[in-house]
């Protein structure tokens, strides 16, 4: 079901109710979009359990529930491990399923390790929950880079599937386990497919995540930040307050369950506007376009937005955060708190 309240801003804003006092888990959720979701659902009064390995290459960091730390419960844990997950999961209401191996180029570099998490470990999680909470609800983060390089836009769910690296396969693998034990076992699971998500929170210390974050920290480094190709490529984006949402109807619409919607932005931009967006919102940043580097080229998509008339029509989500005040909030968030992100200004 579906409030709307307003916020301390006097905007009016919408939220979802059926999370209160129920017991809520978030695998990676010390990473960028678990814990702004762990926000959300303390907010809506649920017993918020988040679990992740903090394997110090990814994007876990408890710098991203420093406001937090009284209200939800840490468990450092590794999905890889069956045991730990049969435990952390028992008489479970809610798993929102995020821990992930989230960089396409180190995929490329250790695919056993991608494999191992993004598929072998969502079969151990999907297993315990049919052993240990056969009714609880399960929505898993996959991505829209298992289409590949697209065929057609806007890419609507029925689009082929056609990975460009490990990444994009093994995604697609532990999405469609979800499929498979909601069809076989009537598992409740339901599969968004994001597309580049930012906000307080994403990974800005390097390019893992997404070069949006690289971006952003070298902007506020007063470094030149470099555009890969002729900067043309077509992207969208969605703010990590509207991934929250989109998250939250999922898990509590009864409707959602056994689909997979994609997320996507209704602003389709090019990374040259959103580059000049960027240094318009920090006027000391500038950019550079460089050749794409060799094993980024061979697994660019090129041009790329989704539709999202799916998740409209069913679920009623739309993203409602612009790219410029979502960017504003990013920068101003960074700004403040970029010591917790990033050790040192090079
Ligand atoms: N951010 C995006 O643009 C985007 C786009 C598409 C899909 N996604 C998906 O959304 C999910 C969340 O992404 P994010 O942007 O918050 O990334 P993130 O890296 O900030 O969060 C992922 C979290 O998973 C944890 N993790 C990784 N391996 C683990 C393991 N073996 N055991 C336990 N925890 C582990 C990490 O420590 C990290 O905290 C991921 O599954 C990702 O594939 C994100």
């Amino acid at each position: 079901m579906v409030f709307s309240k307003n916020n301390a801003d006097g905007e009016l804003v919408f939220g979802v109710v059926g999370y209160y006092g129920k017991r809520v888990v978030i695998t990676g959720g010390l990473g960028f979009i678990g814990s702004n979701l762990a926000r959300s659902l303390v907010g809506l009064g649920a017993r918020v359990t988040l679990a992740d390995s903090l394997i110090p290459e990814y994007g876990g960091n408890l710098a991203n529930i420093a406001d937090l730390a009284q209200d939800v419960a840490v468990n450092v844990c590794d999905v890889r491990d069956p045991y730990a997950m049969k435990q952390l999961l028992r008489d479970t209401d809610f798993v929102f399923n995020l821990a992930g191996q989230t960089s396409h180029l180190d995929s490329m570099t250790d695919p056993q390790t991608d494999l191992a998490i993004n598929t072998g470990a969502q079969i151990s999680l999907l297993e315990s929950c049919r052993q240990v909470a056969p009714e609880c609800k399960i929505v898993f983060a996959s991505t829209r880079q298992i289409y590949g390089k697209p065929k057609y836009l806007p890419v609507d769910e029925k689009h082929p599937i056609h990975p460009v690296d490990a990444n994009g396969i093994n995604k697609w693998a532990g999405e469609s386990y979800h499929r498979l034990y909601a069809e076989v076992y009537g598992l409740n699971t339901t599969v968004l497919r994001l597309t580049n998500t930012y906000g307080p929170g994403m990974r800005v210390k390097d390019a893992r995540q997404t070069f949006l974050g690289i971006w952003i920290r070298h902007a506020l480094e007063g470094r030149p930040f470099l555009v890969f190709g002729d900067g043309n490529q077509l992207r969208d984006f969605n703010f990590v307050d509207d991934v929250v949402d989109a998250l939250l109807r999922a898990g509590s619409q009864e409707k959602a369950t056994g689909k997979i919607y994609n997320l996507g932005g209704e602003e389709v931009v090019s990374l040259n506007e959103l580059a000049n967006l960027l240094t318009e919102i920090v006027p000391e940043s500038s950019f550079a376009l460089q050749p794409f580097p060799q094993d980024r080229a061979s697994i660019d998509i090129g041009d790329y937005y989704g539709s999202i008339s799916a998740i409209k029509e069913e679920l009623g989500w739309e993203p409602k955060v612009t790219l410029s005040v979502g960017l504003r909030k990013t920068v101003d968030y960074y700004r403040e708190h970029h010591e917790h992100y990033w050790e040192t200004f090079e």
